[in-house]
């Protein structure tokens, strides 16, 4: 099964990648966590990334489309992916419309998370992770069980991203609203195309999502 799941920054793409990664067996490729590593790293292209990325503005689409290809081709790939933050502008959607089709794959949905732009400045400044497993938190919506402590590897060190606040959220918005959000109606007219309410909880999401993927089978 190939996925993409499109939204706003903290829509819950990162969220919802995670637990269809666990519940259908398929990968997640998050552009943005392949540029952070790049950026941790210290790469070339992670040296390119980082102002970009801080100022909340879009990496070129040379960059991820080349990025993306490769990930593509990766053996945890084989049995379906999940987008999530890739496409982001119209030469990255057409991009992978000529991969796929030369790969001969097809997108089984793509789905968009709905969500107020008011609700995202808080769902972004309270977001945390694992630093050791990567799972992901927020400090209202989605603690841990026990403060301090990662439900998933007991780890006890979380990061926060260098672009996680207000104004950066405000950057990201509005490239989102500018360059990404044009690109709903190149997947509206392709058909398969599908919105959830995004601004439900965390769990209604996840059921929203399985609805759908349930009634293509
Ligand atoms: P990227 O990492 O993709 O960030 P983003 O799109 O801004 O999205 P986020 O990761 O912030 O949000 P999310 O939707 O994953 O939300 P999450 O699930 O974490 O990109 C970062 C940067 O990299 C870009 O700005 C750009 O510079 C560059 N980049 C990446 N891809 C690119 C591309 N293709 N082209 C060019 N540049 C690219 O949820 C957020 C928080 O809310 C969490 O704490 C979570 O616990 C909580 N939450 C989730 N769902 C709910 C819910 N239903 N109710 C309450 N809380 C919730
Ligand atoms: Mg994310
Ligand atoms: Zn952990």
């Amino acid at each position: 099964m190939n996925l993409i799941l499109l939204g706003p920054p903290g829509a819950g793409k990162g969220t919802q990648a995670k637990r269809l990664t666990e519940l259908y067996g398929i990968a997640q490729i998050s552009t943005g966590d392949m540029l952070r590593a790049e950026v941790a790293a210290g790469s070339p292209i992670g040296r390119e990334a980082k102002a970009v990325m801080e100022s909340g503005a879009l990496v070129s689409d040379d960059i991820i489309i080349r990025m993306l290809g490769a990930r593509i081709d990766q053996p945890d790939c084989a049995r379906g992916f999940i987008l999530d933050g890739f496409p982001r502008t119209v030469p990255q959607a057409e991009a992978l419309d000529g991969l796929l089709a030369a790969k001969r794959l097809r997108l089984d949905a793509v789905i968009e998370l709905k969500v107020d732009d008011a609700a995202l400045v808080e769902r972004v400044a309270g977001r945390f992770t694992c630093a050791t497993c990567g799972a992901g938190y927020h400090d209202r919506f989605q603690p841990t069980r026990v403060p301090g402590v990662c439900d998933k590897c007991g780890g006890r060190e979380f990061t926060r991203r260098a672009d996680d606040n207000r104004e950066t959220v405000t950057a990201r918005l509005d490239a989102y609203h500018r360059q990404t959000a044009p690109i709903l109606p190149h997947y509206e007219a392709q058909g398969r195309f599908f919105s959830v309410d995004g601004m439900a909880d965390i769990d209604e999401v996840t059921r929203q999502i399985g609805a759908v993927l349930g009634r293509l089978a």
